[in-house]
């Protein structure tokens, strides 16, 4: 479980967060949407500690970060996956190499148990027959399958969405969403989707809050959200469609 007390973050005058509280419930998917620059990809940087907050806790089953030492926190980070906006793949290194990175350096596998974990996860993110090529031969979507591939090689508990599936055109866009809600029932992971992307987060939301201001001025489900007549709601979803809905299947 994690859990965000009270939350603040700063940079010189600019108000980012003001004192946010949410717990991503274990198992479940909390997605946090907002217009672009309300602080969404500062919220997960201050969950993995790349940045430090002013105030307020952020508990990882129950160890609260901000008092972590460093040996204790790198331990914490190997809980976590996270996905980029732009997969943060290495131009020079082969996708086989690419998903067996954090392997490679974090974990005590044989090269031969590598090999296998990164074919495995490519598979499961449907992809075959790719490992020897390199990131700039593969389009988008593949691309942040390959991202996806990474971060689960290293099954990690939690994994953190940093707009998994903006900059890609609708169709497969929605074809990573479905990947995504189809991992996270397989794995049985505990997740944190940032998303602008109003039918990725209506799509893969067990709960939604949107972040506007520095607060979340709407927590609720996602059906809530679709009804809420609240003011920053509607303008954040005025216009969307039922029709834009991400179907499963
Ligand atoms: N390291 C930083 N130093 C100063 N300002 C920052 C830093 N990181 C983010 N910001 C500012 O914080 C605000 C929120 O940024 P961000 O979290 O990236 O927004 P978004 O919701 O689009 O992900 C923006 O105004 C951004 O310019
Ligand atoms: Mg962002």
């Amino acid at each position: 479980m994690i859990e965000i007390k009270n939350l603040h973050k700063s940079f010189g005058e600019l108000n980012v967060l003001n004192g946010i509280s949410i717990t991503a419930e274990e198992g479940q998917s909390l997605v946090v949407m907002g217009k672009s620059g309300q602080g969404k990809s500062v919220l997960l940087k201050l969950i993995t500690r790349l940045l430090y907050p002013d105030s307020g806790n952020i508990y990882i089953d129950d160890e609260d970060l901000v008092r972590l030492n460093a040996k204790e926190l790198a331990a914490c980070r190997l809980k976590f996956g996270m996905l980029f906006q732009s997969a943060a793949l290495f131009d020079s290194l082969n996708i086989c190499d690419n998903v067996g990175i954090g392997l490679r350096a974090y974990k005590r596998h044989s090269d031969a148990e590598i090999d296998s974990i990164c074919a495995e996860s490519l598979e499961r993110v449907g992809l075959i027959d790719v490992g020897k090529k390199f990131p700039a031969q593969l389009s988008g979507g593949m691309r942040k399958r390959v991202g996806l591939a990474r971060v689960v090689a290293m099954k990690p508990k939690y994994i953190l969405y940093d707009e998994p599936t903006t900059g890609l055109d609708p169709v497969t866009s929605a074809q990573i969403a479905i990947l995504i809600k189809e991992m996270q029932e397989d794995l049985k992971v505990t997740s944190i989707i940032v998303t602008h992307d109003i039918p990725t987060g209506f799509f893969l939301a067990d709960k939604i809050v949107l972040l506007d201001q520095g607060n979340f001025s709407f927590v609720g489900s996602v059906e809530e959200m679709r009804k809420s007549e609240m003011k920053s709601v509607q303008d954040f979803i005025s216009g969307y469609k039922e029709e834009a809905d991400i179907k499963f299947r």
